[in-house]
């Protein structure tokens, strides 16, 4: 019987940071504890935090950090952070993402369109990612393998838009694809030894798709967990050489 291929980060070292601590985000952090041991994990969560939390985390367990995405000094923040406390940061998976929140609702019809909403959802959905990037390009490793993925979603696929409707969504994660496609293009150069990947989760329970799933079959509907395992998964599989895909959580190609 042979033995199950061991995960290519089972030998890495450095540190790893999943950014937004939501469903997705949470279950990541679980299977990279598994597949990953010998990196030190970080979660950025969104709200401020005490002293104590943000130093919290034994060997072996998570440490957190303070990440708003849409707010300057935050990142000038995690700027510095990163400098001082990440270096070699070998693996990043940018999991925050907004659909929903306040007066902001996915839009059905022109009608529902506002400048509110997109700024919002672009914000975080879209350029968030890319700052996520600029801040902490200085700690990513020029002579070892590193990934930067980052949670897309297929409806962000204009060659897959049958359905309409979701302006703002579907256009802020079409436009970090452009971002983060662009992204990939010039780390191929300044950094060859990163990979950019832009990955779509499918529909996963969490708080973010609570109020848009009723006609999600069971099958199609994935736990958390199972989302993340899957995404993992894929994104072992990547090399630098394949920087810049769009991959489903199955590893098929989407169309941009
Ligand atoms: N769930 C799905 O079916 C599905 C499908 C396709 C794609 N995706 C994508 O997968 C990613 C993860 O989503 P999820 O399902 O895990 O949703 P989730 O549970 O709602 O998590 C989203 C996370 O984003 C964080 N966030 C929002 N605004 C932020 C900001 N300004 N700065 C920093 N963090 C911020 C949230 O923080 P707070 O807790 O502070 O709000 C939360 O931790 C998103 O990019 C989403 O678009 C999800």
């Amino acid at each position: 019987m042979s033995a199950e291929p061991s995960c290519p980060w089972s030998t890495w070292s450095g540190h790893a940071l999943v950014v937004g601590g939501g469903g997705i985000g949470q279950a990541l952090l679980g299977e990279l504890a598994a597949r990953a041991p010998g990196l030190q994990l970080w979660c950025s969560q969104r709200r401020p935090l005490a002293a104590a939390e943000a130093v919290s985390g034994g060997v072996g367990a998570v440490r957190q950090l303070s990440l708003d995405v849409s707010d300057d000094d935050s990142l000038q923040a995690l700027r510095q952070w990163a400098l001082e406390q990440l270096a070699p940061l070998r693996l990043v998976i940018y999991a925050a993402g907004v659909l929903q929140e306040g007066s902001m609702t996915p839009e059905k019809r022109l009608s529902q369109v506002n400048r509110h909403a997109f700024e919002r959802s672009f914000s975080v959905n879209a350029w968030g990612p890319l700052l996520v990037a600029q801040a902490l390009e200085a700690a990513l490793p020029r002579d070892q393998p590193a990934l930067f993925a980052s949670l897309s979603a297929r409806v962000g696929s204009i060659g897959d838009n049958r359905l309409g409707g979701w302006y703002a969504y579907r256009a802020a994660k079409a436009a970090q694809n452009q971002l983060l496609s662009t992204l990939a293009i010039e780390w191929r150069r300044r950094l060859p030894q990163v990979c950019v990947t832009l990955l779509h989760p499918g529909t996963t329970a969490t708080a973010l798709s609570a109020p848009f799933r009723s006609a999600v079959a069971p099958p199609q509907l994935f736990s958390p967990e199972r989302a993340a395992s899957q995404l993992l998964d894929v994104l072992e599989r990547q090399t630098p050489a394949e920087s810049g895909r769009f991959l489903a959580w199955d590893g098929r190609e989407i169309p941009w």
